[in-house]
């Protein structure tokens, strides 16, 4: 132990592990027992004092392991204070207790230490062997003295600073007392419910789910919350509320952690050789999406949003990855809106087809699939519009002799509504929609919404027909004439970029391809990428040329984004 002395303040090296010197354990219970056993075993040179015997067996000892319950080792510390020096090491095995408990013996002179075995000690001849134990020191010389005895008993060291005890304390307590009272209360729930023996009906399912979760984590989650069956949930609450009400706040606190853990377990799944591909969770009410999102929310997670009427085609798939990517929680809606319909559109038609959306969506990357109700997003009174103006909606499909402006007060509004309701930081649009993408960018900017809107390139299909869920409603003939439509702007970008200057003349190489390919637009034009205002040259600002027409009962759009001054922009 002298050779400690001399090395107080550097590492314990192997001759110092090997030589611990005397060690004085104060307490003869369970802890002070099996510690006192196992430091025996160890080769130690052990002397054991109950509270009567504390000077004596303090007297001459290098460490001092204090083994008495928490409130009384501060009176054992002032105790030993007279009788050690400021060579000896006073350490405590208390998981609640920080190193202040030891002051009486710190103001000595002693350096001071914890050493925690992380274990139920039932008996005083418990093995320790392979337990983990949590050790700090007021000195590095400290805590590597705890460590070296802790590795000598055959314990685990790991370090826990002095400061994170409390948390440290609690997580243990969690950990093991409150499994108990968990498993106590689903025996009790049982029991009620008519079942003998609840304990042993219990418990292979306790110990393989504790097993699991060793091998794997929070990915040994399974379940009614991990499936996103909010169903089933339900039915237990009522369950819970008529028979033992008592147990509903347990539940539910237990419920929201376990959706926080599933929203994870989607957003990094937990991976082992393979890919793991999971169902999101579908949620119908803003109050089920804000619980759902309340705990990312509350650790500074970032929230994507990528809003949709379904029926998921690749585009919608690249803007969930993309969101995938740049988020961590990934929240797609699925609403098809009734107020950015026009009286001659056919809302009821619209194609619909939730599971596989939903199904398409947990590919892509979603964690959350939003979809409400028409009555919960638009109750009987509902009363409010958002409208942007700056010529932005009257054009274009705004323009009313085609969709109207109504159109996109529909979509602003209900755009406004989902980003209030996800409170997403970043929201994704298609280019393809390239006078919505502007107007949402427009109405997010104006009324202040802290969202970031992107927007990303259009995908095609190989022959450049643009993806979009109304491709469904074309016949064969007419989807070969399709092609018209990307073909028509291409000629137009083409132009521009030859050296045409003039928006007109370019737009009429244009007209003359949807011409041949039978297709009467509704308008094919060129306007100021920004403000949406009828350009007449292409220069140097960004040009949007965009192109609407029927072709069969389906009404196509498509669009091509030329800036001269960087190139052509993928849209
Ligand atoms: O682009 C769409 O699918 C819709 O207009 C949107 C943005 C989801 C609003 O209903």
């Amino acid at each position: 132990m002298r050779e400690l002395e001399r090395n107080r303040d550097a590492p314990a090296s192997t001759e110092a592990s090997s030589e611990l010197g005397r060690l004085a354990v104060i307490g003869n219970g369970r802890v002070g027992g099996s510690l006192a056993h196992a430091a025996r075993a160890a080769g130690l040179e052990v002397r054991v004092g109950g509270r009567g015997q504390v000077l004596e067996a303090v007297r001459g000892s290098d460490i001092v392991l204090i083994c008495v319950p928490d409130r009384a080792i501060a009176d054992v510390s002032r105790e030993i204070a007279q009788a050690i020096d400021v060579t000896t090491y006073v350490g405590h095995v208390s998981g609640a207790s920080g190193l202040d408990v030891l002051r009486p013996a710190m103001e000595r002179g002693a350096p001071t230490f914890s050493l925690h075995p992380l274990q139920t000690i039932p008996e005083p001849t418990t093995t320790l062997l392979g337990v983990p134990a949590a050790v700090a020191g007021s000195t590095p010389a400290a805590t590597r003295i705890a460590t070296t005895l802790a590795e000598r008993l055959g314990l685990r060291p790991f370090e826990v600073p002095d400061d994170q005890r409390a948390a440290y304390h609690a997580a243990a307590v969690l950990a093991s007392n409150f499994l108990i009272a968990l498993e106590e209360t689903a025996a009790d729930l049982l029991t009620r419910a008519g079942v003998e023996d609840a304990r042993a009906v219990l418990t292979p399912l306790v110990l393989r789910t504790a097993a699991n979760w060793s091998d794997t984590g929070r990915a040994a989650l399974t379940g009614p919350i991990a499936r996103g069956d909010e169903t089933t949930v339900a039915r237990h609450r009522a369950a819970l509320r008529a028979m033992a009400p008592e147990f509903e706040p347990l539940y539910d606190a237990l419920a929201e952690r376990t959706r926080a853990l599933a929203t994870l377990n989607r957003s990094q799944p937990h991976v082992e050789g393979g890919t793991q591909v999971s169902t999101p969770r579908i949620v119908r009410t803003r109050e089920e999406l804000r619980a759902a999102l309340a705990p990312a929310r509350g650790e500074g997670r970032t929230i994507g949003l990528v809003p949709t009427m379904g029926f998921l085609h690749e585009g919608h798939l690249s803007l969930i990855q993309a969101a995938r990517e740049r988020c961590d929680v990934v929240v797609m809606s699925l609403f098809v809106n009734p107020t950015q319909f026009g009286p001659r559109e056919d809302l009821a038609a619209y194609p619909r087809d939730e599971a596989s959306d939903v199904t398409l969506a947990g590919e892509a990357g979603a964690d959350l699939v939003y979809a409400p109700d028409t009555g919960h997003v638009y109750p009987p009174d509902f009363a409010t519009v958002v409208e942007v103006g700056g010529g932005l909606t009257d054009v274009l499909c705004g323009d009313p002799a085609r969709r109207g402006s109504a159109h996109f007060r529909g979509v602003t509004t209900v755009v406004a509504k989902l980003l209030n309701a996800v409170g997403p930081d970043v929201a994704f649009f298609g280019q393809k929609d390239a006078q919505q993408a502007i107007i949402v960018r427009r109405m997010a900017r104006d009324l202040e919404f802290p969202v970031e809107i992107v927007v990303l390139p259009t995908v095609r299909e190989p022959d450049g027909l643009a993806m979009s869920s109304r491709n469904v409603y074309l016949q064969p003939d007419e989807r070969v004439r399709a092609r018209g439509l990307n073909r028509a702007l291409a000629a137009v970008s083409d132009a521009a970029r030859s050296g045409e200057t003039s928006t007109a003349r370019a737009l009429a190489l244009g007209e003359k391809v949807l011409a041949d390919a039978g297709i009467v637009p509704e308008y094919l034009e060129a306007r100021d990428a920004e403000t949406l205002a009828e350009v007449e040259r292409f220069d140097d600002r960004r040009v949007l040329v965009a192109v609407a027409a029927r072709i069969g009962s389906a009404r196509l759009i498509d669009n091509v984004l030329i800036d001269l001054s960087h190139g052509e922009d993928p849209a």
